[in-house]
This record gives C-alpha cells, sequence and structure tokens, in this order.
C-alpha cells in the first residue's frame, strides 16, 4: 500500500501522508491541507470518518465487536481485573503491581472527604432535579473548592488531581442519589474496598447496618469496567476538547458528564427503562413497538438497539447480558419489564430490519436491567455509567494534556447570507 494519499483539486494534485496506526488503522494525514490547498478543508457531520487524535489507551474495531483497554481485551479484563486496576491501566498505561495497586487506592482514601460545604449545594437542588444536572454542577463546583490548576508538567499535580476526582466522584454520585431519596449524606468506609465502598454510600439505610452482597459486587465491578472507556465518543470528545483549552480536569469532566446525559449517548440507559416502563403501561403489546420503530414516519426508536461504532455486535453487551442473567438469577427477582425487555430483544433480533442495519442490543439496554434488579433509580443509571466512564474521561485528557494538543476548534462551511447592508427598524 502507498503512503501517500492524492487529492486533485481543479487539476491541482496535492500529496497527503497516510499514518497508521498499531492495529493498521490507516488515515489521510490532512493536517497541512488548508495551507496545501489555499483554503480547502473538509467536512463532516458527526465525525464519522474524522480521527481527531493519535491515542494509545483504547482500540476498538466495530466491525469485528472488539474493545481493548491498553491492548488487555474487555473480555478478560471483566474477567479478571477489578474497576481500579482497570482505572490505572487506562490512565497509566500498564496493570498496577499490587504495591502500586495498594498505593493508589490509599492515595484516593486520603482524598475522600468533599468539604462539607459541598452539601449546601446540594440542598439547594429541588428533590425533582435530573441527576445528571446535579452530579454535572457538583464536579464543576469542585472547582471552586479546589482551585488550582493542574501543572502538567509536574506528574505530582497531574496524579494528585487525579486521585482527588477518583476520591471524591463517587460520594457525589451518592450524594446525588440520597438528594433525591431524602437520604442524608454521608461519606463513605474508608476500610472498604472502591466498589465496596460506593454500594456502601449508596444504599446503606440510616437506621440499619449495611451487609455487602457478593453478587451486586461482582455485577457492579463488572458494569464500570465495561463502561471504562470508549475511545472518541461523545463525552470523551468534549472532555479532550474542554481540556484542549487548559480548562481543569474537574471542568472538563463536568462538561463530558452533560455530553453522557443525553438519551443518544448515556442517557440511553434510562431511556431503555423508560421505553420498557411505556410498553408495559400501554399493554405489553412488544409487537406494536417494533412497528414503531421500523415505521419512518415515526420518531420512535428501539432504545438500546444500534451503536455508532458497532455495526455487528457490542462486546460488552454479551458480557453484561451474562452478568444480567446471573444477577437477576441470584437475586430471584421476577419482574414483567424485563419480561418485556427479552420478548424485545428476541423479536429484534430476528426482525429483518434491524438484522439487515445491523441494529443489535447495546450495553446499555442491559445495563439498566441490573441497575433496576439493584435498586437504582431509572434516572440514576446515567450517573452509573459517568462513575464507570471516570477512569477513561481522566487517561483521555491527561494523555491530551501530556501530548500537548493544540486547542479543539473545527471549521465550518458557512452557508448563511453573504453580506448585506444594514435595514433600518422602520423598513424591516
Ligand atoms: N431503532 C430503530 N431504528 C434504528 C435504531 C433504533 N434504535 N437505530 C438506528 N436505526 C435505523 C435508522 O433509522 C437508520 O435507518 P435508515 O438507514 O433506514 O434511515 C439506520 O438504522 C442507521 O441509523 P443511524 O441513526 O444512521 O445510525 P447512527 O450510527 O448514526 O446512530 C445510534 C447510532 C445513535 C446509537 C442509534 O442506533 C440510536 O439512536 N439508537 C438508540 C439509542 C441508543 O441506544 N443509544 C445508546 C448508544 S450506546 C452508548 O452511547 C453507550
Amino acid at each position: 500500500m502507498s503512503d501517500k494519499a492524492i487529492l486533485e483539486i481543479n487539476g491541482q494534485k496535492h500529496e497527503f501522508p497516510l499514518i497508521k496506526g498499531s492495529e493498521d488503522e490507516v488515515a489521510i494525514d490532512i493536517k497541512n491541507l488548508r495551507s496545501a490547498t489555499n483554503g480547502v478543508i473538509t467536512i463532516d457531520p458527526g465525525y464519522k470518518n474524522t480521527g481527531a487524535c493519535e491515542s494509545a489507551i483504547t482500540f476498538l474495531d466495530g466491525e469485528k465487536g472488539i474493545l481493548r483497554y491498553r491492548g488487555y481485551s474487555i473480555e478478560e479484563l471483566a474477567e479478571k481485573a477489578d474497576f481500579l486496576e482497570v482505572a490505572y491501566l487506562l490512565i497509566f498505561g500498564e496493570l498496577p503491581t499490587q504495591e502500586q495497586l495498594d498505593q493508589f487506592h490509599s492515595d484516593i482514601k486520603k482524598h475522600s472527604v468533599v468539604d462539607d460545604d459541598i452539601k449546601k449545594i446540594v440542598d439547594a437542588f429541588p428533590r425533582s432535579a435530573h441527576p445528571m444536572g446535579v452530579l454535572s454542577s457538583l464536579t464543576s463546583a469542585l472547582t471552586a473548592f479546589n482551585p488550582s490548576s493542574v501543572n502538567v508538567d509536574s506528574e505530582e499535580e497531574m496524579y494528585n488531581a487525579i486521585v482527588r476526582i477518583l476520591a471524591k466522584f463517587p460520594v457525589l454520585v451518592a450524594w446525588t442519589m440520597h438528594k433525591k431519596l431524602g437520604l442524608p449524606l454521608d461519606y463513605g468506609d474508608k476500610n472498604l474496598g472502591y466498589v465496596e465502598n460506593i454500594l456502601k454510600m449508596l444504599f446503606k439505610q440510616p437506621n440499619e447496618e449495611y451487609v455487602q452482597n457478593p453478587i451486586l459486587i461482582n455485577a457492579l465491578d463488572k458494569l464500570l469496567i465495561l463502561h471504562a472507556d470508549h475511545e472518541q465518543n461523545c463525552s470523551t470528545s468534549t472532555v479532550r476538547i474542554v481540556g484542549s483549552s487548559h480548562a481543569g480536569l474537574f471542568a472538563s469532566l463536568s462538561a463530558g458528564i452533560s455530553a453522557l446525559w443525553g438519551p443518544l449517548h448515556g442517557g440511553a440507559n434510562q431511556a431503555v427503562l423508560e421505553m420498557l416502563e411505556a410498553i408495559k403501561a400501554d399493554g405489553g403489546d412488544t409487537k406494536k413497538y417494533m412497528g414503531k420503530a421500523k415505521d419512518k414516519d415515526d420518531p420512535f426508536r428501539l432504545m438500546g438497539f444500534g451503536h455508532r461504532v458497532y455495526k455487528n455486535f457490542d462486546p460488552r453487551a454479551k458480557i453484561i447480558k451474562k452478568a444480567a442473567d446471573e444477577v437477576l438469577g441470584d437475586l430471584g427477582i421476577e419482574d414483567p419489564i424485563l419480561d418485556i425487555a427479552k420478548g424485545l430483544e428476541k423479536e429484534a433480533l430476528e426482525d429483518m430490519y434491524f438484522v439487515d442495519r445491523k441494529l443489535y442490543p447495546n450495553v446499555d439496554f442491559y445495563s439498566g436491567i441490573i441497575y433496576r434488579a439493584m435498586g437504582i433509580p431509572t434516572d440514576m443509571f446515567t450517573v452509573m455509567f459517568a462513575l464507570g466512564r471516570l477512569p477513561g474521561w481522566i487517561a483521555q485528557w491527561r494523555e491530551m494534556r501530556l501530548r500537548k494538543e493544540p486547542i479543539g476548534r473545527p471549521r465550518q462551511v458557512y452557508v448563511g447570507e453573504t453580506l448585506r447592508s444594514f435595514k433600518e427598524r422602520k423598513d424591516r
């Protein structure tokens, strides 16, 4: 294969280098396109064909259904690693030794107290506020309580910012849920593992001891690992682009949380459950909703189906489907919503509309089902996604800053009015 691409514009040929990734992905390097062609740019709404960066964190192949963090397959990581280990791997590039992991966890625990004044901010939100709005605001507020900007030339400052947010974020997540449920805002328990502590902070009732359930620990560990990174998705690209202006880590993360909120991205897990509940309320007729999903005049889409990059299957969905069956079986849960989910899944997998368009259940189809079984309120599902995605956002932000990437600033093709004279108000 040649190592350059040739572009011909108005009879003039321009050469651009091809660059190859470590998995043989090929990209045309158009960094000099504008200067070489006297102002020509590319246009690619939704960035379906545009690589925004070179990255050594996550590899995914949507056609083959491959997802790897730092070279390790998601299947192996979900089976053998725990979430904190995966967080370390994503952020620092290698699996930690026991000593490195212990140090990492101990440094996180040192920062696990959130300034008590943040409780006043939590208090000011209405109980009805969407938890993603609350979480995004609280994460942004952390900036005010930790104002020092991160000097990326200082390993120590980078590390401190990272362990701080890994420590405080689960507390903010728990407070977001407790605010909604009218429960006290507590701090975690330093004696527990990272995931056990999250479970206790979420589910401990003020008047009883919290008893850990190994099935839930295992399921949450897996869910968080599966969501931990997914290369340049909408929220990650947001974190990188906000961080590219040298905004701080917490501010960049807060923007990422807002991006994740939307129903076409992280909000899909909430949308899945709401859709299942609506189908149940409407008599449980899945065929009717399959018909709506296929009708081009109907805006309804089957939530939890389809993916921008996975066009054969979502490898995370395979792992999580198994975990969902285990959790539901072990907890002995019977739920009509789950029967509707199973019915829809079966029908969609056999329907030519979905088969032809390669629309398969994605990770969010099953994650919502597990979160519901665990007792997490539906509008908290996307918050749980954010908790899992945190290490990925941090890793991508750190990589972007260490590589000293330029500020993100796309161009456009202007299609508005050309120059015209101002009209006085009376003449309009
Ligand atoms: N239900 C019904 N039809 C669908 C669905 C769906 N869920 N998803 C895609 N299609 C159809 C489209 O109408 C289109 O049909 P056409 O070719 O006849 O016009 C075709 O499949 C291709 O769809 P696009 O929207 O072009 O695919 P794209 O890659 O842009 O979108 C997306 C991917 C946004 C995930 C889409 O499949 C969707 O909206 N799914 C439902 C929401 C969802 O589950 N999002 C979670 C994604 S996973 C995550 O963020 C972690």
